[in-house]
């Protein structure tokens, strides 16, 4: 028995992205985004309603991506449920930034991942903005490599389960990609 939900969308997982830019007078923001992803090799989008974050991207074309970790939970919920319009978030979390030197967009030091991009694209409809960034630049700390690569496993990204408003941490690895599926192929 398969039980019917209608128009309610649930996707699975979705990224906590934390979207960095900086205001016209270059105080850092920091903004939470689910709603997001990659668009081509180089390229990533994410649906956006009016923020703080929108009126930057428009003065600075320019922003960086980070994805939150276990250990920063409560930080990236809150960049999510408090506005830049009010205060300036990253230092009430107590975070540090640095900026970028491929973009005018802030890095957020606490999160060892982080891509370096600018606008490619900031589409206004009716309901808000479609943004599409060019990554210039992806930036990691050492403690989250092994073997001079990215490890997920170190770096332990959260996801936003929409369908039970929690987030949740990356599970382990469960098979080889373009490769673990090869056994159907046959002879
Ligand atoms: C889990 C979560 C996911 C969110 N995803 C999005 C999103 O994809 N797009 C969006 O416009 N707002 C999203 N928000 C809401 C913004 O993060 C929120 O309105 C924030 O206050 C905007 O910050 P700013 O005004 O400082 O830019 C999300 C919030 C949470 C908690």
């Amino acid at each position: 028995m398969r039980k019917d939900f209608g128009k309610k969308t649930v996707i699975t997982p979705l990224p906590v992205l934390i979207l960095a830019t900086y205001d016209e007078n270059g105080v850092p923001n920091a903004m939470n985004a689910a709603w997001g992803g990659q668009w081509d090799a180089n390229e990533i989008f994410v649906s956006l309603s009016t923020h703080k974050t929108t009126d930057n991207l428009k003065v600075n074309q320019a922003f960086t991506v980070s994805f939150a970790d276990v250990d920063h939970v409560k930080e990236a919920d809150y960049f999510g449920i408090a506005s830049g319009h009010k205060l300036n978030k990253i230092e009430r979390v107590g975070f540090h930034t640095v900026k970028s030197a491929h973009v005018n967009a802030p890095i957020i030091e606490e999160f060892p991942l982080t891509l370096e991009c600018v606008v490619k694209e900031l589409q206004e409809d009716k309901t808000g903005f479609i943004l599409i960034g060019e990554v210039v630049n992806m930036s990691a700390d050492e403690s989250i490599l092994t073997d001079g690569k990215i490890d997920l496993a170190k770096l332990r990204p959260i996801s936003f389960d929409s369908a039970a408003n929690e987030y949740r941490v990356l599970g382990d690895s469960v098979g080889a990609a373009f490769s673990c599926g090869k056994e159907f192929f046959g002879d």
